[in-house]
């Protein structure tokens, strides 16, 4: 077989690639490891920064997301009982989209088939041929059967742990983490938010979370120890100890309800350099982690996306290198300051184990700090609503 890119990864990395290559007349085939159903069972998060949004409308499969998303102005932050709000759309003149991952991807596989793309699922022994020459080419099986596709260029979208960025050897590549201490246990509950806006709460006991999907579907997080399990931790006991960490005025009006979900994240930063091999270009959680404290998963995965597509299209369209070979260098510099600003977030709203008295005095002063200044609110906004491409 012949294409113009094999893109490795099903995920929303690779499908939206895909999608938008295919507006632009360029052919991809996409190899997944799992079913497609697999693949949607997965919950993520759910806040889409201005960029991603955007590159749906380009990829022509935003409707869903504009008549189900829910635009956000703002966010709350709390510390103890203390609470303020960050104004998004008066600090920026942006607001964000609440709208789930899994909602994202949903769209995406059904504009690939609407539109006859080519996702080949249950792939395996996915191997990557000649990326540093003029000719590369990809093998696998499916089904038991042995597959190579030719083609001219290979994006890695196979997340953290797939194949691609292994393929790039470790005397090229540099390998950039910090683990985090502790790790964030999620539920999905079938009941109000109990805010129109999210919540991230720094308290004594650890951080916590209220998100939302709709007005039914609510979406809570806490810190927990690395060392917990699900098992540990009853429906009750999570409600309960969500309620220790926001304000006693919150606490008081959140509904509970039975879990539908329920699981452990652990926190991570990572980014590898280069986002470049020869003819393979990683994108997404391929090249790059970061904790979810501020929502930069997915939304660096978009711009990740956004300059592969747009360096592709220049190759294509008007024979210059020049976007193809920016690509690492354009896509890094926005991953860093992404990495950035989630780590600052973590640092902020976290408990440490090793913690000082001084270094807690840090974090409240930082806090207080953000509260009563608008500059420090802006710069926090700027960050969260998703800087320029
Ligand atoms: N061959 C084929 N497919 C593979 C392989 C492989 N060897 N290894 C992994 N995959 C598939 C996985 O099954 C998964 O569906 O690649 C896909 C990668 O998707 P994601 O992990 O969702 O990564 P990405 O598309 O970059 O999306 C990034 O996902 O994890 C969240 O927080 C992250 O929001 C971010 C987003
Ligand atoms: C979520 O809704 O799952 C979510 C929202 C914001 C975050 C992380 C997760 O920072």
């Amino acid at each position: 077989m012949k294409t113009r890119i094999v893109i490795i990864g099903g995920g929303p990395s690779g499908l939206l690639l895909s999608q938008l290559l295919h507006r632009r007349g360029i052919d991809s085939i996409v190899l997944e490891r799992k079913t497609k159903d697999y693949v949607l069972s997965r919950i993520r998060a759910g806040v889409l920064e201005r960029g991603i949004v955007k590159l749906m409308e380009e990829a022509g499969c935003a409707d869903r997301l504009h008549a189900e998303g829910i635009p956000h102005d703002g966010t709350l932050v709390s510390y103890g009982d203390e609470m303020f709000r960050v104004d998004f759309t008066e600090l920026t003149g942006t607001p964000v989209m609440v709208y789930g991952q899994t909602e994202v991807t949903r769209d995406l596989y059904e504009a690939r088939e609407k539109a006859g793309g080519r996702i080949d699922f249950e792939v395996e022994d996915v191997q990557i041929h000649g990326a540093d020459s003029d000719a590369p080419y990809v093998t696998y099986t499916v089904g038991g059967e042995a597959q190579r596709i030719d083609c001219d260029f290979i994006a890695g979208c196979d997340g953290f742990h797939g194949v691609s960025r292994q393929t790039i050897p470790l005397s090229v590549r540099t390998e950039y983490e910090k683990v985090y201490p502790f790790g964030w246990l999620g539920i999905l509950s079938e009941t109000p938010p109990v805010s129109e806006e999210l919540i991230y709460a720094n308290s004594s006991r650890g951080f916590a979370l209220c998100s939302m999907r709709n007005p039914q579907l609510s979406r809570y997080y806490i810190q927990c120890s690395l060392s917990d399990s699900v098992n540990d931790w009853t429906d009750d006991a999570f409600w309960q100890e969500l309620k220790r960490r926001i304000p006693s005025d919150v606490a008081d009006k959140l509904v509970t309800g039975p879990s539908i979900e329920k699981s452990i994240a652990p926190l991570r930063s990572f980014v590898t350099e280069p986002m470049r091999w020869g003819r393979l270009f990683l994108c997404g959680d391929a090249a790059h982690i970061v904790p979810p404290t501020g929502a930069k998963g997915l939304n660096t995965a978009a711009s990740d996306v956004h300059y592969l597509h747009e360096g592709l299209c220049q190759f294509y369209e008007t024979g210059s290198n020049e976007g193809i070979d920016r690509y690492s260098e354009k896509a890094l510099s926005r991953v860093w300051k992404a990495e950035r600003f989630s780590w600052w977030f973590s640092s902020l709203l976290h408990r440490y184990p090793d913690q000082s008295p001084f270094d807690l005095k840090m974090q409240i002063a930082e806090l207080e700090f953000l509260r009563s200044n608008k500059a420090a609110q802006k710069a926090m906004a700027e960050n969260y609503v998703g800087l320029p491409y």
